[in-house]
């Protein structure tokens, strides 16, 4: 496993032969979609806005928001369309609110083809998942693509200022500097939110496996 999981050769394939689409998103199918919504509703989050859900594998919170949100009005992004697709099959209940095409597969941040009408966004679970030096163009990228964006939910692993080995965090996952899980310094997430251009504020609210809850806001 070199910097993600998700990169290792036939990972998508073997996982979805196995019909194991839920759990290499991360399991804890309903309870981690409940999060997900209660963390966006408590953003602001309603019907009408135009919702991104960046790396959204195959649509665990994608089952709850597809139906929250007034038709057309969820996009997902995701390294593997296979993934999004076998959840557009398998979890979506009312095919007629997502118009597949509304799935793009996407794994350098580059949201080809994404609407600018997005005001509203969330990468949950992903860059716990990624090294370090992919924030930054993506955060970058994000703030390019999408004038209207009003927030950006993120969540990430946090570590201690001073930490340099691995970290327990509070839900027992054990977290690394070089190595997936990641966590981050929380001035370096910070710094690299400024930079591309967001204030970013943390959220005290408890997450599954100890992950926090930042909300970007274009500066
Ligand atoms: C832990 S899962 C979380 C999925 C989803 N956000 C959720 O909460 O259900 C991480 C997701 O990130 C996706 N992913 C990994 N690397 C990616 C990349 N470079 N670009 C886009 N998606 C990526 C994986 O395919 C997977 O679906």
């Amino acid at each position: 496993m070199a910097q993600s999981p998700y990169l290792a050769p036939g990972f998508y394939d073997r996982a979805l032969a196995q019909g194991r689409h839920r759990d290499i998103v991360g399991g804890r199918w309903e309870e981690t979609a409940n999060y997900q919504m209660e963390c966006l509703l408590e953003e602001g989050l309603q019907p009408g806005h135009h919702l991104l859900d960046i790396g959204c594998g195959s649509l665990r919170l994608g089952h709850m928001a597809v139906p929250y949100l007034d038709p057309s009005h969820y996009w997902g992004t995701d390294a593997s369309a296979a993934l999004m697709l076998r959840g557009y099959e398998v979890e979506l209940s009312d095919k007629s609110r997502l118009p597949q095409g509304q799935l793009v597969e996407d794994e350098s941040f580059a949201f080809p083809g994404i609407p600018d009408l997005i005001d509203h966004a969330i990468a949950w679970g992903v860059f716990t998942h990624l090294p370090p030096e992919a924030l930054p163009p993506a955060l970058e990228n994000i703030r390019r693509a999408f004038p209207r964006l009003q927030k950006l939910l993120l969540t990430v692993f946090l570590a201690p200022e001073d930490a340099t080995g691995s970290h327990r965090q509070i839900d027992g996952v054990v977290t690394h500097p070089g190595r997936p899980p990641w966590h981050r310094r929380q001035s370096a997430v910070e710094a690299e939110a400024h930079a591309a251009g967001f204030t970013l504020n943390w959220r005290e609210k408890w997450l599954p496996r100890g992950q926090r809850l930042a909300v970007l806001v274009p500066a």
